[in-house]
Order: structure tokens, then C-alpha cells, then sequence
């Protein structure tokens, strides 16, 4: 599968909103467990890398005149930098995670905590496991919803439940790509890049006929995690190792500002994962 066409939007027809993110410092961050087929616990992280790749990213969103939330790292929870993770907030409610795998079970709490001091609305916990950001990503005034290796799909009811806007269910069916924010990227409120094969059959036909303009990837941008990445509308920022996505982006007359995460990567995140967008109420989602 090669990148489609893409018709070029004018960048001053772009309209870019300053965000909220929260991030978490990768102060705790090693592979000492395996829960996704990138982690290997025999495979040395530099933590101080970690931390000076993670510091650029958060120095990039301030510098796009976006604002941080930190929340405060745990010990024990060397995942916890994937702060993608820790929730969803959208529709004027925030949902707590519960995750799949006990090694990360205690960061549900960490961050449902977190996140009912921020302003966020109410914080709703549900029956399903869910990942947060890392399987529902807003897109305009829907919600495009994973499932397949991490979040149930009865937890995409519940959120459409509870937010009020459409969930579309998509299963994701290769175990490389076990949160749906590796393999689409939200590039603003209706456009998506996307990997299809990463998909089951059906998701595919939903995706195609939602998206019919869609940026097309492959495998080669999906697996240096290319389409994990975060935009306002108008700067996309994404890592370094995907330059020909990043092609196909800045055709779409997106700005791409590319960052180097890759100690992060040996946890099987990237950039996305380390951002937890705030939609606070009375700001539009
Ligand atoms: N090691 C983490 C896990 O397997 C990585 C999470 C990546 N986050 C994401 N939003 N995709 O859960």
C-alpha cells in the first residue's frame, strides 16, 4: 500500500487551537516486563535519554504555544510515561482507565486521581478494560474507538454513553499495533492518516467510507510508530523516522515538526502516546 493523493488544504485555511496536554516525566520509565511485542526486557534503556527526548517533546508543545500538565510520576510504573493512556477526556467528562495487563493496573487510580483535580468534569469509571487516548481518538465530534488487544468493545459503549458522541468501533487485528493510536493519526477535526492492514476487514470498509480522503500509510511509517503522533490543526508534531508520511502530511499543507523519540520506543510508544489531550469544558473537543 503506497500514501494516496491528499488534497491540499491551504495552511491558512487551517485553524489551529492551543491545547492542554498532560505528560508524564519518564523519570521511572525501564522495559523490565514485556506486555507488547516491542518491549524487550534484555534491551538496555537510557534513562536519561529518555528523559531529554521526552523534555524536547514537551519543550515543543510550549514552544507551539500549547500548555502542559504534568502529572507526577509513580515508582513502580515504568509505563506511566505514556500518559495516552491514562484517560479519555471528551463531551465534557473524563474516563478513567482500566488497563489490561496488572503491570500497569495501579496507573488507573494514579491518573483517575489526577484528573479529578484538573478540571476535567466529572471523572466516570467503567465496567470494561479501556485504555484512554490510547484507543478512543476524538475526531471532530466523533470518537473512532479500538479494540482487538487492549480496550473492550463494551467499554465503547459505555463512552458513547457517557459523552455523547458517536463511538465508531474499529478491531485492530495485528498484535504490533495493539492501541488503535498506532496506526491513526487525528490530523484535525476531519482528516485521519491510517495503516488498513492493521485493521480487521470491516473496520476497513468503515474507515474507507469515512474517510475516503484519508492519507494512506504502510507498514514502513507505522512501524517506527509514524502515525503516533499529535496535531493542532495546523503543526503536526511526529518523530523523525518516518519521513515519507511526513511527506505525504506536509502536502496535506500541514506543518510537520519532527522529534526523536526513540528510547521510547523500546516501551512500544511514541509520541502520541506520551500526550493525554485536556479537552476542558467550554473548550471545543
Ligand atoms: N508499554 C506500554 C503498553 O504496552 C506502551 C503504551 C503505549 N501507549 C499508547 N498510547 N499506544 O501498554
Amino acid at each position: 500500500m503506497t500514501i494516496t493523493d491528499f488534497a491540499p488544504t491551504p495552511m491558512r485555511e487551517r485553524i489551529s487551537r492551543p491545547r492542554t496536554y498532560a505528560m508524564t516525566t519518564p523519570t521511572h520509565f525501564e522495559v523490565n516486563y514485556s506486555i507488547n511485542p516491542w518491549m524487550d526486557p534484555s534491551i538496555e534503556v537510557d534513562n536519561s535519554l529518555a528523559l531529554e527526548q521526552w523534555e524536547r517533546l514537551r519543550r515543543t508543545y510550549l514552544d507551539l504555544g500549547h500548555t502542559v500538565d504534568l502529572v507526577p510520576a509513580e515508582p513502580g510504573l515504568p509505563d506511566m510515561v505514556y500518559a495516552a493512556n491514562g484517560g479519555l477526556v471528551a463531551g465534557g467528562v473524563a474516563i478513567a482507565a482500566r488497563f489490561r495487563h496488572a503491570e500497569r493496573r495501579a496507573e488507573g487510580p494514579a491518573y483517575a486521581a489526577w484528573l479529578a483535580g484538573a478540571a476535567v468534569g466529572p471523572v466516570h469509571h467503567l465496567d470494561g478494560i479501556n485504555e484512554g487516548e490510547g484507543d478512543f481518538l476524538v475526531v471532530g465530534d466523533r470518537i473512532l474507538a479500538g479494540s482487538g488487544f487492549r480496550t473492550d468493545p463494551v467499554a465503547h459503549e459505555q463512552v458513547r454513553r457517557l459523552t455523547g458522541m458517536p463511538v465508531i468501533s474499529l478491531e485492530l487485528v495485528d498484535p504490533r499495533y495493539y492501541h488503535l493510536d498506532t496506526v491513526i493519526a487525528v490530523l484535525d477535526d476531519h482528516t485521519i492518516a491510517y495503516h488498513p492492514a492493521a485493521f480487521s476487514t470491516a473496520a476497513q470498509d468503515t474507515l474507507a467510507t469515512l474517510y475516503p480522503d484519508a492519507i494512506v500509510a504502510d507498514d514502513a511509517d507505522a512501524i517506527v510508530l509514524g502515525l503516533n503522533l499529535v496535531s493542532d490543526g495546523r503543526n503536526v508534531v511526529m518523530t523523525d523516522a518516518a519521513p515519507r508520511l511526513a511527506a505525504a502530511i506536509t502536502g496535506a499543507g500541514v506543518s510537520v515538526i519532527e522529534v526523536d523519540l526513540s528510547e521510547l520506543l523500546k516501551g512500544g510508544g511514541g509520541i502520541k502516546c506520551c500526550t493525554l489531550e485536556l479537552r476542558r469544558t467550554g473548550t471545543p473537543s
